[in-house]
């Protein structure tokens, strides 16, 4: 009887709460996908829970695999709001309702794929997630058509593909189907009342420091290009066909691609001299030991002295230098058919034409 009559009192207060929070201008969004958008989704025994991850900012770990800031935040800078709550602190706050939820949420989770990766929680299961928040939170109060969706799914499908017994000659057909995959949950989330989308493509795999390291960092490898090609070429014409049946939303193609290849090709106006290698490096005999200690304590790996001066944090991360450069380039134009010349930010702020 208590739980009951609580969940209604908690139920009348979130209506409240979110009215004001609307009134006020708070700008919430919703965010999908893997670690380069995940803001303390892992556990807490996990890697981006440790040193050295945060030592730039907030200067201890924060969830995220970073030094600092990563995309997700930029993307809230750009809206002029703030980072959304992690999911995981979703129903454990000892804030207010309305503070934990007025940025919105985010459901990206380090590992995820949007088919089985190295976390369970695809695409699918983040989905579901907001629904189940959508049906606690009365959705008459919540701006769903309002509210930004960020999807960014950046390569884990591929790399677990590979990893485990996938085949480069069925490669294709897998890559249809992740992209498929990517844009039936976008349907399945515009069914839910969400109308405006920034999807991220994927970046050059090859370029990665867990792959580079075999060449001292000295080049991207090239082996992956085919693949990058495909998804993002396919993911490009799926997004272009589907929201065009999508009565009232838009979609903006966060082109991950163009931002890394124009920074790694030119990092210098940003500070950044280090393209390839990362700022935490395994020591000798490791692989991606960045977070890593023995059994002693003693760390795996070693920190460099300038973060940001390093364009990769870590074996797959870009550092907050990085993201701040990618974020910087990729603002300035986006390439959906729908708004060529648009800025992100721009984008962001204005309201769809429906
Ligand atoms: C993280 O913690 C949750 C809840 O404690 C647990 O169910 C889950 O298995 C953990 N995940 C991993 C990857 O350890
Ligand atoms: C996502 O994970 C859930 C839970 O494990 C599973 O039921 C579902 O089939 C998965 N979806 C895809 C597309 O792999
Ligand atoms: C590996 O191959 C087998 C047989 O072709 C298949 O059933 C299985 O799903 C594959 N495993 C993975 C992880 O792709
Ligand atoms: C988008 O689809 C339309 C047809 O619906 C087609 O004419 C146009 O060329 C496509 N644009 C791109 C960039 O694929």
């Amino acid at each position: 009887m208590g739980v009951a009559i609580d969940y209604l009192l908690l139920r009348a207060l979130f209506a409240t709460i979110i009215l004001f929070g609307v009134a006020h201008g708070a700008k919430p969004i919703f965010v999908f996908g893997d670690s380069y958008v995940d803001t303390g989704n892992r556990n807490y025994s996990e890697a981006p829970w440790r040193n050295p991850y945060g030592i730039t900012w907030p200067g201890h770990p924060s969830g995220r695999f970073s030094n600092g800031l990563l995309l997700t935040d930029f993307v809230a800078k750009a809206m002029k709001s703030k980072s959304p709550t992690p999911y995981r602190f979703y129903t454990k706050y000892s804030r207010s309702l309305r503070d934990v939820v007025k940025h919105g949420l985010n459901f990206g989770v380090g590992g995820s794929g949007v088919f089985q990766a190295f976390d369970p929680r695809n695409f699918s299961v983040q989905v579901d997630q907001l629904k189940g928040v959508l049906q606690t939170i009365p959705q008459q109060l919540f701006p769903l058509e309002h509210t930004p969706v960020l999807v960014s799914f950046v390569g884990n499908d591929y790399r677990y593909y590979l990893a485990t017994n996938g085949t480069l000659k069925e490669l294709p057909v897998y890559i249809t189907k992740v992209v498929t995959e990517v844009t039936r949950n976008i349907i399945r989330l515009y069914g839910l009342g969400l109308k405006r989308f920034v999807v991220g493509n994927i970046e050059p795999l090859g370029c990665v420091p867990s792959l580079t390291a075999s060449v001292s960092y000295k080049r991207c490898l090239t082996t992956y290009d085919p693949l990058v090609q495909f998804h993002n070429q396919l993911l490009a014409q799926q997004l272009n066909a589907t929201f065009t049946a999508l009565k009232g939303a838009d979609y903006f193609i966060l082109d991950q691609y163009k931002a890394f290849q124009s920074v790694i090709a030119n990092p210098s106006p940003f500070g950044i001299k280090h393209r390839l290698r990362p700022c935490c490096t395994p020591k000798p005999g490791n692989i991606d030991s960045c977070g890593e200690v023995d059994k002693n304590g003693e760390p795996l790996y070693e920190v460099c002295s300038s973060p940001e001066t390093h364009f990769f944090w870590d074996g797959l991360h870009p550092t907050q230098a990085g993201w701040t450069a990618l974020t910087s380039s990729s603002f300035v134009g986006g390439n959906s058919p729908h708004n060529k010349s648009a800025n992100l930010a721009t984008w962001l702020q204005n309201e769809p034409t429906s």
